[in-house]
């Protein structure tokens, strides 16, 4: 056995040390991260996500969400081919039957009942909150899920925006949600102004595991498919918009105008698929104009947005965000959250 795989590290991380990335990647296994919508589960049949490279099967068995590897210790068969049965799921290649804890209970090709203790899945932490699924790899999240404040008001609409996946790591994506300086370049005339590209300095703090902050006071087009719904008459409103980032992936936004007693959400959450893959998951709330029309308006507006960001994002080299604030070139005021979002990043890849 190599000294490498004593320590299950590569030969290049010996030579040269673990990078920041490398680390923040292994320290990714302590948290929660989502993986799918709790309504693409249903009761009959499991589905098959992929989180941190690997791919788990997701079921509800006895009530409740459970994920496992999705891998049949028989002979590897993927069990997310299988079927609920007797709140059990069973294989699809030669019938093993896991109960809810994952031990196998039934092997139905062998004449009597004993099972080979070593037949069961491996498990993983799940929850479902937020009108997602949560999974944690290594089945002691660090910090508590994230919080989704309305959803369930009844005067609140929810809709769900069908989820995408991009060629780019999880920070990179969640880094770009939260730039301003981009808005009026990338989103000129949707979201911002080129001609009023500054982005004033504007107040950024820890609380428990969020970062938040305030949008600074920037132009936003009055017109533009976000505040279509608004029942303002056309009138420019004093808009106010507050963020909580979940560390490490998820954002909330909350419009509110106070003036008109109306809220708009936005709640953000993205997995990362691998180190430089991930899938986004996006709801958007909102309790004025509850009609289906402003639905497809929104969701076309959100296409739209993101739509503009792909390419750049996508773009971005190196895939993964780097954690040394002096790899790229930081601009004090305008790229604050950025930096904050980085160095919290960096406590997490070595707080393991
Ligand atoms: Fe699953 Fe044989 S591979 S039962
Ligand atoms: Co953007």
């Amino acid at each position: 056995m190599t000294v490498a795989d004593q320590y299950n590290v590569t030969e290049d991380e010996i030579r040269f040390g673990r990078s920041d990335e490398e680390r923040l990647y292994q320290a990714l296994f302590d948290y929660w991260h989502p993986v799918a919508y709790s309504s693409q589960l249903g009761e009959d049949k499991p589905i098959s996500a992929t989180l941190l490279d690997e791919q788990i099967v997701l079921v509800r068995l006895d009530g409740e969400v459970r994920a496992f590897r999705d891998l049949c210790v028989h002979r590897g068969t993927a069990l997310s081919l299988g079927w609920v049965e007797d709140e059990s799921l069973r294989c699809a290649y030669h019938g093993w039957k896991y109960g809810p804890d994952g031990m196998c209970t039934e092997i139905p090709s062998r004449f009597g009942t004993r099972i080979p203790k070593r037949a069961r899945l491996t498990r993983y932490a799940a929850a479902e909150a937020a009108g997602l699924i949560w999974v944690c790899m290594s089945g002691e999240p660090r910090f508590p899920l994230p919080e989704f404040p309305y959803r369930d008001d009844p005067g609140f609409k929810v809709i769900e925006v069908p989820s995408y996946d991009w060629n780019c790591s999880m920070p990179r994506r969640i880094e770009n949600y939260v730039d301003f300086a981009h808005f009026a370049w990338v989103h000129d005339g949707v979201l911002g102004d080129r001609d009023q590209p500054e982005v004033p300095d504007h107040g950024i703090g820890r609380v428990g595991h969020e970062l938040r902050f305030d949008h600074p006071h920037m132009a936003e087009p009055a017109d533009s498919g976000k505040n279509k719904g608004l029942e303002s008459d056309g009138r420019p409103v004093d808009v106010q918009i507050d963020y909580r980032l979940f560390m490490p992936n998820t954002i909330l936004l909350d419009q509110s105008i106070p003036e008109l007693d109306q809220r708009y959400l936005l709640f953000f959450t993205v997995c990362p698929t691998g180190r430089k893959t991930s899938r986004c998951f996006t709801f958007m709330g909102r309790d004025y104009s509850l009609d289906h029309e402003t639905d497809r308006d929104m969701l076309d507006f959100n296409a739209l947005v993101i739509g503009q960001d792909l390419p750049i994002v996508q773009s971005q080299r190196p895939e993964e965000l780097p954690m040394d604030l002096s790899a790229e070139v930081q601009i004090k005021g305008s790229d604050r959250v950025a930096v904050e979002y980085r160095r919290w990043l960096k406590e997490l890849a070595y707080s393991t």
